[in-house]
């Protein structure tokens, strides 16, 4: 079946945002709260092992020498703030300082991990690195947009870097209102985490910063998407502030059988977690239109680097197990390669939406993007898809170059890709090799 035929209503300019939005108000949730929900669909931990990998058959990943390993440091004033953990454990990050020209400027990386939508599944995340720093390791690897080796990275290689650690299981959202007593200790303390570590950041440099760019990856990606104009809200007016999304933009779109998959799971995190009161003060009651007020309106400039065939949202989106009981779709959904042409042909559909929904970001002032035809999820962090002779490239230009464009405002940084497989510079990744 052509994806075509269970489209959603027609998309305007905002596509499936205002869609999105407007299913959501019947509920009375914010588009913000709803946006956040989406990520929470991210079952898979950690889609990349932190080892080297191959592409192309040359291992571009630095060896251990070149590479950074950056220890962990819990938020000062966690404690003081009540601001946990899952678990009730000390959220933290990890940081690197700058250097030379790069001593003023901050590039804050939020990781990803998913989201939790009920007890269980918190209560499982309890006993993880994503919802408790019990289990984190205590020194992290940077690598890709992290590195501080500049031919891995161009751009931003001197710059104080921070990678922000994952353990409230909301996208930085969640608030205590909702939180169990009788029996199941969960703390949902998200927002509470993300004002206590901003506080941290400005007080160790950052309220000086000049250029800052704050960054995150699936679950991070839509964090920041979430906090950007209150970040840039918190720094110097004259401070150049830009919001980079990495597979952070969720479709609210029916999976393959026509049921709303991803939007029932929406409703439960939100609902879950308190996430509805949390961002309500961003978004609800300023326009008709409030889907705009999430992305569309996101006031700062925001670029979004997004694989238009994102294996995540395939396996949790569009391709959910419980919309394939037959299993004919299990080898695609682990491998492009493996799809047939009737499934190709439904993943393009898929690719034709997002576009469509993209067109409406592409003539916003200082907008950028990054749109290529890989079957892969997450390209910022790992050098081999950031920036390497064999990495992902439109026009003969990496996602680190675009953003480098994009940032200072060399050239115009829209790129979006022919569809697949037409890039053979993709990596595509093989989720049954396990
Ligand atoms: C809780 O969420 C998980 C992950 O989405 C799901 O697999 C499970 O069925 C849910 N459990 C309940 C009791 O709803
Ligand atoms: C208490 O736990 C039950 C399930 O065990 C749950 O349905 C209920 O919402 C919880 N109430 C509170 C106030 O936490
Ligand atoms: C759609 O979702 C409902 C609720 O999860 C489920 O019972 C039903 O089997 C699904 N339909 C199909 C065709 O998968
Ligand atoms: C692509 O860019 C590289 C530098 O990044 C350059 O050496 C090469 O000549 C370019 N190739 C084409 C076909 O423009």
């Amino acid at each position: 079946m052509p994806a075509n035929q269970h489209r959603l209503p027609r998309f305007t300019s905002d596509g499936p945002w205002r869609w999105w939005w407007r299913q959501l108000s019947q509920r009375e949730l914010t588009i913000a709260t709803a946006a956040a929900a989406i990520v929470f669909f991210l079952l898979v931990l950690s889609p990349f092992p932190k080892t080297s990998r191959t592409f192309g058959g040359t291992n571009v990943i630095t060896s251990e020498a070149d590479s950074e390993w950056v220890p962990f440091t819990p938020l000062s004033k966690a404690q003081q703030n009540s601001a946990f953990c899952l678990d009730g454990s000390l959220p933290g990050y990890h940081l690197k300082r700058g250097f030379g020209s790069g001593s003023d400027s901050w590039l804050i990386h939020v990781e990803g991990g998913g989201w939790c939508s009920n007890i269980t599944s918190c209560s499982d995340r309890k006993k993880t690195k994503l919802g408790s720093s019990t289990y984190m390791d205590k020194q992290d690897q940077f690598l890709g947009i992290l590195s501080h080796h500049p031919v891995q990275n161009p751009d931003f290689f001197n710059w104080n870097k921070v990678k922000v650690r994952y353990c409230d299981g909301s996208s930085f959202s969640s608030r205590p209102d909702t939180e169990f007593h009788n029996g199941t200790e969960l703390f949902f303390r998200g927002q509470l985490i993300w004002d206590t570590l901003m506080d941290e950041l400005l007080t160790i440099g950052m309220s000086k910063a000049r250029q800052a760019l704050l960054t995150g990856c699936s679950a991070g990606g839509l964090a920041i998407l979430i906090h950007c104009d209150d970040f840039r809200d918190l720094l110097p007016k004259d401070t150049d502030v830009k919001c980079l999304a990495d597979a952070g933009f969720f479709p609210n779109e029916k999976d393959i059988v026509g049921n709303h998959s991803i939007e029932s799971f929406y409703h439960d995190v939100v609902h879950l977690q308190g996430i509805a009161k949390s961002l309500n003060h961003d978004c609800v009651a300023r326009s008709d239109e409030p889907s705009k007020e999430f992305i569309g309106n996101i006031k700062t400039p925001v670029f979004l680097v997004q694989p238009a065939y994102d294996f995540w949202q395939i396996e949790n989106i569009y391709v959910p197990k419980s919309s394939d009981p037959q299993g004919s779709w299990r080898k695609c959904r682990l491998n492009i390669f493996n799809c047939n042409s009737n499934q190709l042909e439904v993943l393009h559909g898929y690719r034709n939406s997002l576009l469509r929904t993209l067109d409406g970001f592409q003539n916003k002032p200082k907008w950028g993007m990054f749109i290529n035809s890989c079957f892969i999820h997450c390209q910022t962090w790992a050098a081999g898809t950031w920036h390497s002779p064999t990495s992902p490239r439109i026009n003969n230009k990496t996602v680190a170059e675009t953003v480098g464009d994009w940032y200072f405002e060399r050239e115009s940084a829209i790129r979006v890709d022919c569809p697949f497989p037409c890039n053979p510079t993709c990596y595509n990744k093989d989720l049954s090799a396990g």
